[in-house]
């Protein structure tokens, strides 16, 4: 299943078949309300618009994550320490590590993703900057047991989980996630992650509601993703694309708004949209330091350090599997 695909990287494929994502996408439009997984957003364009949101003025996260990171990125890897295994479930373009490999020097970088040419692509590149670097890549759903490469038992692991991913886990879900990282680490690995903040419900709205609609075009592109792969025929000017903060969970949530009575077809299924309906696609917890490190004790992590940014946009907490 493993292959090298060229000195420095190896790439493992654990690909959710194509059956999942329409087996999902059916459950997820027959429910009341109608909910699409967010992992569904990545394929090609999804993983491309994504980037394009990273760059955006109104979205703070990336650059404030990668700000806090390459701030403190020495001290960081000294708390790491040497000869680490680093895994980073939903790496993307594997932006954010680069910040930290001259400090880390890792022994081995295993970037996962879901988005697998988005992840092949990433991978080459960074093998090509970064020679030294042994990468083991795989594409997998990171909910799902993972398998580690083999390896030398010296290794210091850690997971990296940057860009609030874990805000995407309803808290429940996020605590059994929390839980699974730490198993793969093991007793006494590491987890580093980054962690959107509770800030001005403004800050976020604008964050989530770009004015260059990119978010929106992110959002849409799902629908546009089951026609392509689905035999779906969703009218994309039919939908609009919502986000607002829910004060009370404490969440951004992204929907997708029917504009009108409508009836969609996915492959052999009709389904009825009645005006002003939505599909819930994201939720987007934000979380105050406190009730992280709870979230995080509660599924067995020690914290040890805690980084922010002069306005208390963003954390990076670095935190040991207990068991
Ligand atoms: C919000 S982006 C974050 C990217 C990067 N880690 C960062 O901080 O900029 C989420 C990434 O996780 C991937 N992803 C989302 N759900 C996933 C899943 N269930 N399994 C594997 N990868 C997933 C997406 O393809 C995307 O690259």
């Amino acid at each position: 299943m493993q292959h090298a695909i060229q000195n420095n990287i190896h790439f493992t494929d654990y690909h959710p078949a194509p059956a999942d994502f329409f087996a999902e996408v059916m459950e997820g439009l027959q429910q009341s309300p109608k909910a699409i997984a967010p992992k569904f957003f990545y394929d090609a364009q999804g993983s491309r618009l994504f980037d394009a949101i990273c760059e955006l003025a109104e979205y703070y996260p990336t650059r404030t994550e990668m700000q806090i990171l390459s701030d403190h990125a020495e001290e960081i890897a000294g708390i790491i320490g040497e000869k680490s295994f680093v895994l980073e479930p939903g790496s993307g373009s594997s932006t954010k590590v680069r910040l930290l490999l001259n400090d880390l020097k890792p022994h081995t970088y295993m970037p996962m993703d879901i988005s697998r040419q988005h992840l092949l692509d990433a991978a080459q590149t960074l093998a090509h900057e970064y020679p030294w670097l042994d990468i083991h890549a795989a594409c997998a759903d990171f909910t799902t047991p993972l398998m580690l490469p083999v390896q030398p038992q010296t290794l210091n692991k850690v997971a990296f989980f940057p860009g609030s991913s874990i805000g995407n886990f309803e808290p429940a879900a996020a605590q059994a996630f929390l839980t699974h990282l730490g198993e793969t680490v093991g007793v006494g690995g590491g987890l580093l992650i980054g962690v959107d903040l509770k800030k001005d419900p403004e800050l976020l709205h604008a964050a989530y509601n770009d004015s260059e609609g990119v978010t929106a075009e992110f959002n849409l592109n799902l629908l546009a993703r089951i026609n392509r792969e689905l035999n779906a025929d969703f009218d994309l000017d039919s939908f609009v694309h919502r986000a607002f903060y829910n004060r009370t969970l404490g969440r951004i949530e992204m929907h997708l708004v029917s504009r009108r009575q409508q009836q969609v077809a996915v492959a052999e299924e009709t389904f009825q949209f009645h005006r002003g309906e939505t599909i819930h696609t994201e939720c987007s917890y934000k979380y105050s330091i406190r009730e992280f490190q709870s979230l995080a004790a509660a599924a067995g992590f020690r914290a040890v350090k805690v980084w922010t940014d002069g306005e208390q946009l963003f954390s990076v907490h670095y935190l040991i599997y207990q068991g």
